[in-house]
């Protein structure tokens, strides 16, 4: 790697990020059925209908995995905590061997010197839940603030940061208006409701465990950089339209307590009534920002039902998900998160590249992702030197692990996963993260 902890600012942190379905085995400690089982089992949404029953075997090869973080010389553990696997019926009776799961987990960290941060739902919805009409249902901020005083009861006095919910755009948009992910909906009114109801679950998460007394809570968003097909007006308004449900939604109703006006033509008409009244729950104060940043989209007009305007693909070189590599649009990114959450620390918690790495020789030469992260940790750089509070930075992912609808074949991991045997290979890119890390 070209940089040393020499480049960033005293105390800037580095880390790696999961998540619970992705790679612990659903299937083991009896964690209790979730949406994303059955979407998977249902043709045609999950590349050979590949679900999270066993993925890395997280479950049990903990240690090894914290052995990982610690030889990579990382500083922080982004990982998250299955609600299915606390809560089995999602409400009532805690399952004690998930408990006990998650509590080894951060003690092994902690054992281990690594700061925990924790993110409270990274998508697997108890089918209970789900079945009671989940993220549409107000009733979820509710059902999400007593998961959380469970488990943060348990692990929330020994964890360095925690966040409620892993990237509101896919658990509202993604899963209910273009039907990627579980619950695979698409219609608008579902859409509408779950975008208010994870913020306002979030804002009650957040409240939960500031009454615990917990510290530095974040809120954890994605953003893609939206750039117009032409320079037309029409392309123009159509990107700018992408960039608000997208990109300013989320953050505006944190930290503005309102939502981006040119969006009401659309939504305003399918919210949940009351919706106005919610903005003090919603924007409790949070300690600082999380970016997830992948890529960009590019955007053209069309003449369909609001937001009448679709992807087009784009010239820039792509990775094995298909997406543009465009690191330029990270420094946006944070720029635009200050502008927001004026001052709070920042924190890239997701970027990263899925590429088609095979073990060969006993190990991985993934040279494509050594200069994708980079690319991209020279942006936060610039950020920082530009004034921007950008306090660290998480490789998305430790493991090659479950890609949620295209299954195992996309990897993005440090380290490679061999999923017949669940060998772990560390990549070419571990191996040099690890020495620009060395203290
Ligand atoms: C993010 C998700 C993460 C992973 C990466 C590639 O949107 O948070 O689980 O799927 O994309």
């Amino acid at each position: 790697m070209d940089f040393t902890r020499a480049d960033f600012p005293e105390g800037f942190l580095f880390g790696a990020a999961t998540s619970s379905y992705q790679i612990e085995g659903h299937a083991r400690g009896n964690a209790g059925s979730t949406h994303w089982d059955t979407f998977a089992a249902t043709p045609g949404n999950v590349v050979r209908a590949e679900n999270g029953a066993l993925a890395c075997d997280h479950y049990s090869r903990w240690p090894e995995d914290l052995d990982l973080l610690a030889a990579a010389n990382l500083d922080v553990y982004r990982f998250s905590t299955s609600w299915a696997r606390v809560l089995p019926e999602g409400r009532g009776q805690p399952n004690a061997e998930g408990l006990d799961f998650y509590e080894r987990l951060v003690d092994g960290l902690l054992e281990r010197g690594l700061k925990p941060a924790a993110t409270l739902y990274h998508w697997e919805l108890p089918s209970p839940l789900a079945d009671l009409g989940g993220w549409r249902n107000r009733d979820i901020a509710g059902w999400f603030a007593d998961f959380t005083e469970v488990i943060m009861g348990r692990i929330g006095d020994r964890l360095w940061s925690a966040a409620p919910i892993n990237e509101p755009w896919c658990v509202a948009w993604l899963s209910h208006f273009l039907g990627q992910h579980a619950p695979g909906m698409r219609d608008i009114r579902a859409t509408a409701r779950a975008m208010h109801h994870v913020l306002l679950a979030h804002g009650r998460a957040i409240e939960t465990m500031r009454g615990l007394g917990m510290e530095n809570l974040g809120a954890v968003c994605n953003f893609e950089y939206a750039q117009p097909a032409d320079e037309s007006d029409e392309a123009r308004r159509a990107a700018a339209l992408y960039d608000a449900y997208y990109n300013r939604f989320f953050l505006s109703g944190i930290f503005r307590k309102s939502y981006p006006e040119e969006l009401m033509e659309g939504l305003a008409p399918h919210l949940p009534e009351g919706w106005q009244d919610d903005f003090d729950v919603i924007g409790q104060p949070v300690d600082w920002v999380g970016v997830n940043y992948y890529t960009r989209k590019i955007i053209a007009p069309d003449d369909g039902p609001w937001p009448s305007h679709h992807e087009v693909p784009g010239p820039l070189p792509k990775t094995a998900m298909d997406w543009e590599i465009y690191p330029e649009g990270l420094r946006h990114f944070l720029h635009h998160c200050n502008e927001h959450a004026g001052g709070l620390p920042i924190y890239v918690t997701e970027n990263g590249l899925a590429s088609p790495d095979e073990v060969q020789g006993g190990g991985v030469d993934d040279r494509q992702r050594v200069e994708f992260l980079q690319a991209h940790l020279a942006q936060v750089r610039q950020a920082i030197a530009e004034g921007v509070p950008v306090a660290g930075y998480f490789v998305w992912s430790l493991l090659d692990n479950y890609e949620w609808a295209l299954g195992y074949e996309k990897r993005f991991g440090l380290v490679h996963v061999d999923f017949e045997t669940l060998e772990r290979t560390p990549k070419r890119s571990f191996r040099e993260l690890s020495q620009a890390l060395a203290r």
